[in-house]
Parts: structure tokens; sequence; C-alpha cells
């Protein structure tokens, strides 16, 4: 009985591994693979946009951009940005800071940044277009945006 089971049940193994190997080497063929690629999608990017977004959402409080803005955090300007040009990156360094900025966020904002895909990838347009960032001024920040720079960066709560 013991021993039916062992067979039956190493028989269901081979079957598996049978059936595995038949499905990769299916999709190694080229010509599928290239068939059921899924196609990538790409937002359009927008820095004109992205320069309102800096500004409004509140990134400007902590990252400066033509000098204008705060200094919590590193300088945004495309002249001597030191991330690859590349949005994936851009968005992995964000990830990486992304404990300190909650953290300022949460004292100097008093709430969390929101963004859509599309909000992030105008944003991204604008940190490296330095033509676009020649023309970021003081009149660009909303008033409360600009309230909170005056007054000063927060000490990171701890
Ligand atoms: C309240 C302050 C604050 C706000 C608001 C803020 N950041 Fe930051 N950000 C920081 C700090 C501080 C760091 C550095 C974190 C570190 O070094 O660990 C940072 C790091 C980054 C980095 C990585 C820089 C590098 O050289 O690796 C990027 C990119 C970035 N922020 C983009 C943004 C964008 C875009 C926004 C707005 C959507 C934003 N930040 C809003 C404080 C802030």
């Amino acid at each position: 009985m013991k021993s039916h089971f062992r067979r039956q049940h190493t028989f269901s193994l081979i079957a598996l591994g049978a059936f595995g190997v038949g499905m990769l080497i299916t999709s190694a063929t080229p010509t599928q693979a290239a068939d059921d690629q899924p196609t990538l999608s790409m937002p359009k990017i927008n820095p004109e946009r992205g320069k309102m977004l800096f500004a409004e959402r509140g990134c400007v409080v902590c990252h400066s951009v033509n000098n204008v803005g705060g200094t919590s955090g590193p300088s945004l300007d495309a002249s001597n940005l030191n991330i690859p040009r590349e949005p994936f990156e851009f968005f992995a360094r964000m990830w990486r800071g992304a404990d300190a900025m909650l953290h300022l966020q949460q004292a100097d904002l008093g709430y969390q940044i929101d963004f859509s895909g599309q909000d992030i990838a105008d944003i991204f347009a604008f940190v490296q277009d330095g033509e676009v960032q020649e023309r970021f001024t003081q009149s660009d920040l909303p008033a409360h945006i600009g309230e909170i720079i005056d007054n000063g960066p927060s000490i990171p709560a701890d």
C-alpha cells in the first residue's frame, strides 16, 4: 500500500517535471516569445507640468532647483545631478530616501505627498531638464509652500 503510493507519487513528479521542461522549451522559442511579449507603455513626459507639480506638491520645500527651495534634501539641479537620467534609477533613489522624506514631509508639510504615475513621470522630466529649470523662480511657488520654506526646515523627527 505504502510502496504503491510512493510509485504513483514518483510518477506524478516525473510527469510534472516533463511538463515543466516542455513549458520552458516552448517559452524559449524566439518567435513565440516575441509574439507573447506584452507591450510596455511609457507615459509621455511633460517637464512644464512637472515644474508646476514640483512646487505645488512640495518637493521644493526640501529640494532646491535654480536656487529656489529648501535645503533639507539634496539640490535637484539638472546641471549637477548625480543621478543617471533614467526614470527607474530616479525612482530607486527616491525609494532609498523615502524614510527621511516621509519623516520630513509629516513635519514640514503635515501630510504625505501623493501622486499618480503620470505626476511622477512629469516631475522626473522637470528634474532632468536644465532649460525648463532655468525658468523656475519664487513666483512658481504657491503661497502656502513659500511660507513653509520661509519658516525654515524642521528638525527631523527621530
Ligand atoms: C520634507 C522634505 C522632503 C520632501 C518634501 C521631498 N524630499 Fe526628496 N529627499 C529628502 C531628503 C532629506 C533626501 C535625502 C535622503 C537621504 O539621503 O537618505 C531626499 C532624497 C531624494 C532623492 C534622491 C537624491 C539622490 O541624490 O539620491 C530624490 C530623487 C528625491 N528626494 C526626489 C524628491 C521629489 C521628486 C519630491 C517631491 C515629490 C521630494 N523628493 C520631496 C527630503 C524631501
